[in-house]
């Protein structure tokens, strides 16, 4: 990372190391109601859509949410327009932001998989394209993510089908997810991020049955913090391809310790639905801790001591 905080992320510049988790952040919806000045001080230096599946879905009955001591479980189910409505109705509008643009794409087979690689490789406006492998909220209970050999041979069947860097999308709910991250990244896989939210459940307190539509949801928030960190850890020990650490973060310190275990960009979810501008504080906050970072370096080095990470 430069001075200013520039990184390339799979060979796409990006004025600083800040990302939205898929499906936190309505960048079309915070236009509508921020109108231009989202454009003139956008909280992330990268776009994340939320997830797009082939076929429209209207997502789990509610109640859709739960609130945990320090996060949050969700239970959304993937509600999105398919890939027909994205690309023709909010493609044009995410095209309008002034950062680079990450689709995100969930199927439920490696050929659906195949279909929405293929749609976004066709449209200059998206940069980079994540796969969901690890959405907790649908139906079938099934992850794909996470098992190894099945992440591996998804990601080896759409490698040749784009240009595009792909980026896949982990689950901490799998027995050694960078055991997933390496098959991942053996089959073409450009980045991983990780983690998405942590299979979890809340029950009525009046009737003691699942509180949630969909029964479980996926936990995120502080709560989940220190898992994250721990496995952006051993992720970005065993691969060498960019690792997009997210869980929890919610202040520039949260970010300075995600991208000391090895992340080389952050992503900030369940902080911006407390506060949409809550990128713009961490990122503050990240460039006040490496600038004094920065500045303690010699003395650090003059010293003897390491510096601190
Ligand atoms: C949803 C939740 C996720 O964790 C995810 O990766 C994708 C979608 C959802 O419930 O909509």
């Amino acid at each position: 990372m430069s001075a200013e905080g520039a990184i390339e992320l799979c060979g796409v510049p990006l004025a600083g190391p800040l990302l939205n988790g898929s499906g936190t952040f309505d960048a079309i919806a915070a236009r509508r109601a921020f109108g231009d000045a989202l454009l003139e001080q956008f909280p992330f230096h990268c776009y994340v859509s939320k997830t797009i599946t082939v076929k429209p879905r209207a997502g789990n009955p509610p109640p859709r949410l739960w609130e945990v001591p320090g996060g949050l479980i969700n239970s959304i189910g993937l509600p999105n327009k398919g890939v027909d409505g994205f690309l023709s109705e909010d493609l044009p509008l995410l095209a309008e932001l002034p950062v680079p643009l990450c689709v995100s794409v969930m199927g439920f087979s490696p050929d659906e998989l195949a279909v929405l690689v293929e749609r976004a490789s066709d449209c200059d406006e998206i940069e980079l394209i994540e796969l969901n492998v690890s959405c907790p909220n649908v139906e079938t209970g099934l992850v794909m993510g996470a098992d190894a050999g099945e992440t591996g041979a998804a990601v080896s069947r759409l490698r040749p089908l784009t240009g595009k860097p792909l980026i896949v999308k982990l689950t901490p709910n799998a027995t050694e997810p960078a055991v997933v991250a390496e098959a991942a990244v053996a089959a073409g896989a450009d980045a991983v991020s990780l983690i998405n939210t942590l299979r979890g459940m809340a029950l009525s307190p009046r009737t003691r049955q699942p509180w949630l539509g969909g029964r479980t949801g996926g936990v995120s928030g502080a709560a989940v913090r220190a898992v994250a960190l721990a496995q952006v850890f051993s992720v970005a020990a065993r691969v060498e391809v960019p690792v997009i650490g997210m869980g929890g973060i919610a202040t520039g310190a949260d970010a300075a310790d995600f991208l000391a275990a090895g992340a080389t960009a952050i992503a900030v979810g369940t902080e911006s639905f407390r506060d949409p501008a809550a990128g713009l504080r961490i990122g503050a906050e990240l460039a006040g801790i490496r600038a004094a970072t920065a500045a303690e370096e010699p003395a650090h080095a003059a010293s003897g001591r390491r510096a601190p990470a």
